[in-house]
């Protein structure tokens, strides 16, 4: 069998594998995601992705659709079925299928639930790193509930449509103060004048990236000056380095910002040493909270 994806309680071929037109996801956007990173078979940072998911599906009133026990093995078959040694694993749950009407329907359908699993080239990934990528910013125009995940990810969807129309790898949504929240697809990250480690805080209107969350926690062990505080698109091109995270992109190095270069316009030695830092502790640590 090829690639293999869970829809509602069973595996079929991914490409196959279909929803109900009445699905709310599909209708309304009416669900949440997750996403793991997996290294050499394992999830990485599970623990943290499961609080949000959890977290997620609690703020949309949406039931748990099955105990964690149980998702970590239907996790662990995706990845087994689909023989990924080093990829990502996407799950997304609805509020499931009704006719369609804005309310949550009464009696509440079961969730749905949709997991693909796909490998990562790491050797491509590292080479892209390696040689490090650029961002736009653009205006923030998300609705005020960024923390959680939802699937509805239109202005996202437009955001990154125009980096990769510049050539850029991720946006950077700016808000109306002025102020970078987070990438469309990944949180934000500076290395600012003084050395300090700067992103944006929990307190603001953006996901609590599971990668950033974790990358703070090893900066500090190693004592890395860190401050969760907002910084400007100015501070950032002016910085002495820029990165992004996220479960897809670990740590990325940044070094263009709009049209301008991020001090020498190549990786900085910071954002490299947080790469690695980081897929040691994802190939260490992967599965072991
Ligand atoms: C808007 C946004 N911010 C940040 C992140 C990074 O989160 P994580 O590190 O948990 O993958 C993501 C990941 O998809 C995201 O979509």
């Amino acid at each position: 069998m090829g690639r293999v994806a869970y829809v509602n309680g069973r595996f079929a071929r991914h490409a196959e594998a279909a929803v109900h037109i009445e699905d709310r996801g599909y209708q309304f956007s009416d669900g949440i995601y997750e996403v793991w990173a997996v290294f050499d078979g394992k999830l990485v940072d599970s623990a943290g992705h499961f609080a949000r998911l959890k977290r997620s599906l609690d703020e949309l009133r949406i039931a748990q659709p099955m105990s964690e026990a149980a998702l970590r093995i239907v996790l662990a078959q995706m990845v087994r079925k689909n023989r990924v040694r080093d990829g990502m694993l996407y799950l997304q749950v609805t509020r499931g299928v009704a006719p369609r009407d804005h309310p949550f329907p009464v009696p509440a359908p079961a969730p749905a639930v949709v997991i693909t699993a796909k490998s990562v080239d790491h050797a491509a990934a590292e080479a892209r790193a390696a040689v490090g990528a650029a961002v736009i910013t653009v205006p923030e125009n998300r609705w005020g509930r960024c923390d959680i995940k939802t699937v509805g990810l239109l202005p996202n969807v437009l955001a990154k449509q125009a980096a990769r129309e510049a050539g850029a790898v991720e946006a950077w949504f700016v808000d109306d103060l002025g102020l970078v929240t987070e990438g469309a697809s990944s949180n934000a990250w500076i290395v600012d004048q003084s050395g300090a480690l700067r992103t944006r805080d929990i307190q603001a209107n953006i996901l609590r990236g599971v990668t950033r969350s974790r990358l703070l926690a090893l900066a500090a062990e190693l004592g890395l000056p860190l401050e969760e505080r907002p910084f400007t698109p100015d501070e950032a091109k002016l910085a002495k380095e820029a990165f992004i995270t996220g479960a897809g992109t670990l740590v990325l190095p940044i070094v263009r910002i709009d049209d301008s270069k991020v001090g020498d316009g190549i990786p900085g030695p910071m954002a490299k040493r947080l790469r690695r830092l980081y897929i040691d502790h994802a190939r260490r640590e992967a599965d072991v909270q």
